[in-house]
């Protein structure tokens, strides 16, 4: 799959990589049913670049299609990751690759991007996209969206990770899925945007105290980054087990309890209240853990369960805070941060 155009011929002109995973941005409805009627991850990705290719212009000599997995990104696993991340590795070690692109379901796609943040070497741009409104929608965001993509792929100024969503790029371990239904479905927690799309071309914003170099994406979070790639298990079965407990009124910490009975979990997140603080009765299991050699408190990591904003400071209870991340994103930071901590990674 190539495209026409050899007009501009800049720096970083060369392949871009689309890598479909599914999500909406590949999903179709029934002829006259409502968009809402949908089913995720039915198009092929050269199916969602083909009306694309003819006038995309710019740097991208030709466009390489690759379906990792077809999914409604609610059952994105373990085993998926692992496939996603060998082949953009490969993309990033081709040096006929100026970039990649990864189409993705809104649902889990933060949790993806921490993931990738983690585990990819490299500093060519991996862009993540998608899309609220399916395919068939006549209110489809994926085409615009996918395009935008495309040129942040093969933009000279952008290295690492992005999310190009809705003419906005943002570092995308920054990003959280704040709606379920807008087509405004994203936030970067309070963060500001790298980029914004202008007639055509990306526009890059200022630097911020929050994002130092706006051509970079960095982990987002300094206190989680031992790290650099971290290599993780061949076996996703070794993958580090860590699960999440919400800290909410009237909790008990009987859930916990549960959980830490069960030898297999290596990690527990909590999903807490307001500047990361949790309940007594949650507190007091994990410091009984801890006094029992069940866990150690770097198996423990806090993070906020607000919709905007992350944990300021230290919160009284002293656990470890993932300041930026997402629950749901703290949990897939702490499975890195312990995989490689592990000899067996
Ligand atoms: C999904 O996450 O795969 C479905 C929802 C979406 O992409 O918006």
């Amino acid at each position: 799959m190539s495209s026409r155009n050899q007009d501009t011929v800049a720096q970083r002109a060369g392949t871009v990589r689309v890598l479909g995973t599914g999500g909406t941005i590949a999903g179709t409805a029934p002829v006259g049913a409502p968009d809402n009627a949908y089913k995720a991850g039915q198009l092929a990705v050269e199916e969602l670049l083909r009306p694309l290719l003819p006038d995309l212009g710019g740097r991208i000599h030709q466009v390489q299609a690759l379906q990792v997995a077809q999914l409604d990104s609610r059952n994105m696993g373990h085993a998926v990751w692992q496939r996603l991340a060998a082949e953009l590795q490969a993309g990033q070690d081709d040096p006929t690759v100026v970039g990649q692109v990864v189409t993705h379901g809104t649902d889990t796609l933060e949790e993806t991007a921490v993931f990738l943040q983690g585990v990819l070497r490299g500093t060519k741009p991996v862009v993540l996209t998608a899309a609220m409104r399916p395919a068939t929608s006549n209110q489809a965001d994926g085409p615009k969206n996918l395009r935008q993509a495309l040129h942040l792929a093969a933009d000279p100024a952008a290295q690492g990770l992005w999310m190009a969503f809705g003419g906005q790029a943002w570092p995308a371990a920054q990003v959280r899925k704040v709606h379920p239904f807008a087509l405004e479905a994203f936030g970067g927690g309070d963060g500001p945007p790298g980029a914004l799309w202008d007639r055509g071309v990306w526009v890059w914003l200022p630097p911020t105290d929050e994002r130092a170099a706006p051509e970079s994406a960095p982990w987002p979070d300094t206190s989680l980054a031992p790290m650099g790639p971290v290599a993780m298990p061949s076996d996703v079965e070794h993958w580090p087990r860590v699960e999440i407990v919400h800290s909410h009124a009237g909790a008990d910490g009987r859930l916990l309890q549960t959980l830490l009975a069960d030898a297999s979990v290596q990690g527990v997140v909590v999903s807490a209240t307001g500047n990361g603080s949790m309940h007594d009765a949650l507190h007091q299991v994990l410091q009984q853990a801890v006094a029992q050699g069940r866990l150690q408190r770097e198996q423990v990591l806090v993070a906020t369960r607000c919709t905007r904003g992350w944990v300021v400071g230290t919160p009284e209870h002293g656990w470890p805070v993932a300041a930026r991340l997402t629950p749901a994103q703290a949990r897939v930071a702490l499975m890195l941060r312990l995989a490689a901590a592990s000899p067996r990674a």
